[in-house]
């Protein structure tokens, strides 16, 4: 989609990093907005931030929670009229062993990493379908959708089942001749609130930390500081959309590593993490 000024977009996760900074940039560059997040005064926050002109409405919602976003649907085309560009971004992070940690950790984080996705898709794109001409959607993945670092698998594991689910929506959309355009963004570290996620965790999947999801706290407090600013990730993701491109890997570093862990898969081999830290 070349031209975005005048088009339409609903953003989740809005209230916060990349959410937010999207929001911005959209309204700046001309598109009409409907954002949702959990948390209605972060949400506010965006609003204001818009600057004025800017034409927005926003509402609280729960991506995890299908009638919240269906909600969310509605809103969004009974303002906007037609929903061109749609992003699934809402996203929280839980780290941990796979047999350490507690089901509710798994829950949330496929509820809100999977399941926000899921639920957007299933309520905005057979509309998008129907109002015809072009679209785009954009889920915010992970490069932890793409590579597997050991003893974060809450996340990973959500984010894995993220990218699947983006594939799968892109083929068939292509199967189909469709004119949606679907990208899977992928970032590294990102200076944003993502480790500070428990903030909206519900009191109905609290758990208490160990040794280990303590420890991967930390490593993604000290990812995030060392991270790249939003703005750069929003350029990205604005440069795949007027370009049609699939794959946004904010981090290019990362870009090797896929190359090998094909490598390793096909030749049978476990595949290790990409070298990141070797390669700056
Ligand atoms: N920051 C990074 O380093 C990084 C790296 C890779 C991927 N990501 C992904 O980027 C996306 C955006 O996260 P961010 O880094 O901007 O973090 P952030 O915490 O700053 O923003 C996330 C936003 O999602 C909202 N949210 C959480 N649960 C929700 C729910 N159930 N319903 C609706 N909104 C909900 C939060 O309130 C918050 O406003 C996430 O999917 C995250 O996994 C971030």
């Amino acid at each position: 989609m070349r031209e975005l000024r005048g088009r339409a977009a609903a953003v989740t996760g809005a209230g916060s990093g990349i959410g937010r900074a999207l929001s911005v940039r959209l309204a700046r560059e001309g598109v009409r907005l409907a954002l949702a997040d959990l948390d209605g005064d972060a949400l506010a926050e965006t609003e204001r931030a818009l600057g004025p002109g800017a034409a927005a409405v926003t509402q609280v919602t729960d991506v995890g929670d299908e009638q919240s976003v269906q909600a969310f649907a509605d809103r969004a085309f009974a303002a906007l009229g037609e929903v061109h560009l749609l992003f699934n971004n809402a996203g929280v992070y839980m780290g941990g062993r796979t047999w350490t940690r507690p089901a509710a950790d798994f829950e949330w984080t496929l509820r809100v990493n999977l399941w926000g996705i899921l639920h957007g898709v299933r309520a905005f794109v057979p509309r998008m379908i129907e109002q015809g001409g072009e679209g785009h959607i954009v889920n915010t993945c992970s490069v932890a959708g793409l590579f597997v670092g050991p003893g974060a698998a809450p996340y990973t594991v959500s984010k894995w089942a993220a990218f699947a689910a983006t594939l799968s929506l892109a083929q068939e959309l292509a199967l189909e001749n469709s004119p949606l355009r679907v990208s899977a963004l992928c970032p590294g570290g990102v200076q944003t609130r993502i480790h500070e996620s428990e903030r909206g965790r519900p009191a109905g999947l609290a758990t208490e930390p160990g040794e280990d999801s303590a420890f991967m706290g930390e490593m993604i407090a000290q990812t995030v500081a060392g991270g790249i600013p939003v703005e750069k990730v929003v350029e990205d993701v604005l440069s795949a959309v007027r370009e049609e491109r699939f794959l946004v890997l904010t981090h290019p570093e990362y870009a090797p590593g896929l190359a090998e862990q094909a490598e390793a898969l096909a030749a049978g081999r476990l595949p290790g993490m990409p070298d990141f830290e070797m390669r700056e």
